[in-house]
């Protein structure tokens, strides 16, 4: 994952390191281990690198060109050295890098062999050797290593002899320049120069990308290695509305992300593009791929059309694609779903589905993402950034694009229901929030947690559970509660919690009886439902809903899951928004 910036300033300013950082601070969902930066003054370059999260910069000189980095480690240990930016052996040139270097261990030793020495683990660190080694300008030299490197990476590589330009090159992970009067932002997220503009070039796969100081103004070149031809980019206003990441009263974003739903699902009712997806979709077979929690919505999708629309959706782990794509017919329509856009597996699909010539479809978050520009028709889901690591509100938002896709599809599309569920989670969120509390000082102190659902409620276990296991680190784990007798029910035993969600719908009476198996053997029943049963010993009661709108109690249930899975995490002193060894958006296979 890791998030990468660059600033090339037609100045010098005293507040361009300050300015990396802030960037970089926004950049810390795709990964916060460790942090670095460099910028170059009269001696060459100056770096600094540190281990955990962002702080504030030791340096600050005046600098009119820098480049930072927040990682997330793959190759190497989180240590200093393994840190970004990484030098050359002469100390003149800089890189950072998002991505994986397939071929790097074969570079590094050719590169060891002619006398290179490496500091780091990193497979990034080849390519600080490799522009070392070669002659020519900063364009020239990154035109020659491209093509060398086989993998996902963006990068951005400064030399303290070239202190006038900055280059990059993007093959797969994302790669953004902002444009502002005076100098050029390179960042793996537009979010890192919100502040400073809306003008923004996108590179696309194989560009290389040079920015330089002429004159009183920056000019850019660019070539794309993979065509062999220079390019010339246009520049998109960016749409800032809805972008703003401002913690406010709430102690954590994810409980911030978790309370706004109500007025966040009001703003995902893009009836249009629902239409528009549906029109794509009427009549084709459709394979719907995600990772995580996007996939959970997806399989809640599948649910959804069926019940709604009578449509048949098929559901893969957008890792799992691969392997079936080149069987899959011509006129198969892809849905992906995604909250970044930019998920490395789903971006894989994406390329190998249109390579077999197959129309993708999306349902994305975040506007300027490779998957909506890539995609052919999208419905953006316009939660504003969702900061917290583990994902609440697009989850939210995601189902209800489903809702409304299925209501498109049947020709019948009732906003009014939704807008009524929407009500009832306002007027229940305090209450759902004071249960949540409860039930986290049981699940604090133990080991293993199991959720239990059937049918549509059973992808919204899952949900829950990925939510408890991510934050709290307690292992917790959704079930189909059908399953149980085939096997997991060995795992029961007094005091053991399961959460049970049994709405009354057409899940409701196995659901109960699956819930009473457990209970015979010890089990803590802890039931999520619009109706009371002697047998819970918590319950959550769920708003109710008239039979025939039972298929949208998904949207009521995922509050309480969420809300508990944070109170857990909160009285078990957790990093919530940041739990460990994961990041938001990733963007490695
Ligand atoms: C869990 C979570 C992840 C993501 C997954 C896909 O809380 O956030 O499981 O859902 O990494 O990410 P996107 O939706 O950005 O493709």
């Amino acid at each position: 994952m890791c998030g990468i910036i660059g600033l090339l300033k037609l100045n010098e300013s005293d507040s361009g390191i300050h300015d990396i950082v802030e960037g970089l601070k926004r950049l810390e969902y795709r990964g916060y281990d460790s942090w670095g930066y460099a910028s170059i003054n009269s001696s060459g370059i100056v770096m600094e690198k540190k281990i955990g999260r962002i702080t504030k910069a030791t340096f600050n000189h005046p600098a009119s060109i820098i480049i930072g980095h927040t990682r997330w480690a793959t190759h190497g240990n989180v240590t200093e050295a393994n840190a970004h930016p990484h030098l050359d052996c002469n100390n003149q040139i800089a890189i950072v890098h998002n991505g994986i270097i397939e071929n790097y261990l074969e570079l590094r030793e050719q590169l060891i062999k002619e006398g290179h020495t490496f500091k780091s683990q990193t497979d990034s660190e080849v390519v600080t050797h490799l522009f070392e080694k070669l002659q020519g300008d900063l364009f020239e030299r990154a035109k020659q290593i491209a093509p060398m490197l086989r993998g996902s990476f963006s990068l951005v590589i400064m030399d303290a002899r070239y202190s006038d330009q900055l280059v990059a090159i993007k093959n797969e992970s994302p790669l953004a320049i902002g444009i502002a009067e005076k100098e050029a932002i390179f960042a793996s997220d537009p979010l890192a120069f919100i502040d400073q503009t809306d003008d923004a070039i996108f590179l696309t796969e194989g560009d290389i990308a040079l920015a330089k100081k002429s004159g009183n103004k920056i000019t850019f070149e660019f070539f794309n290695y993979l065509t062999n031809n220079s390019v010339t980019k246009q520049s998109t206003k960016l749409d800032w509305k809805n972008q703003k990441i401002e913690l406010g009263e709430y102690k954590h974003y994810m409980l911030k992300e978790i309370v706004e739903q109500p007025v966040v699902m009001r703003q995902g009712m893009n009836l249009d593009s629902a239409q528009d997806l549906a029109n794509e979709m009427h009549n084709k077979k459709v394979i719907a791929i995600g990772c995580g929690t996007a996939r959970h919505s997806a399989v809640i999708g599948k649910h959804i059309l069926n019940k709604i629309a009578k449509f048949p959706l098929e559901v893969m782990m957008a890792h799992e694609f691969s392997y079936f794509v080149d069987e899959i017919d011509k006129d198969t329509v892809i849905l992906a779903v995604s909250q970044s856009g930019e998920t490395a597996d789903v971006m894989e699909c994406v390329r190998k589905a249109k390579k077999r010539g197959l129309k993708i479809i999306s349902i994305v978050n975040v506007p300027s993402s490779s998957l909506a520009r890539d995609s052919n028709k999208v419905f953006y889901t316009n939660c504003g950034p969702e900061i917290a690591v583990a994902s609440t509100k697009a989850f939210s938002n995601q189902i209800l694009a489903f809702y409304l896709i299925a209501f498109a599809l049947s020709g019948e599309i009732k906003k009014q229901k939704i807008e009524s569920v929407i009500g009832m989670l306002d007027k229940n969120i305090s209450y759902f929030d004071l249960k949540a509390r409860e039930i986290a000082e049981y699940l604090k102190n133990k080991v293993h947690v199991y959720i239990l659902g059937k049918g549509v409620n059973f992808p919204i276990a899952l949900e829950g559970a990925l939510k408890l296991k991510e934050i709290s680190y307690i292992h917790a784990e959704g079930m189909p509660s059908g399953e149980l007798k085939h096997g997991t029910l060995a795992l029961i035993e007094h005091g053991v919690p399961v959460i049970l969600i049994c709405p009354t719908d057409y899940t409701y009476h196995d659901s109960i009886s699956n819930g009473l198996e457990t209970k015979a053997r010890g089990a803590y029943l802890i039931g999520i439902s619009d109706k009371p049963h002697p047998s819970f010993n918590m319950w959550i009661q769920l708003p109710e809903l008239s039979k025939e709108d039972e298929i949208l109690y998904p949207l009521l249930e995922t509050i309480p899951l969420q809300l508990i899975a944070y109170y857990t995490a909160l009285a078990l002193g957790r990093d919530v928004d940041k739990p460990r060894n994961l990041a938001k958006s990733v963007t490695v296979k």
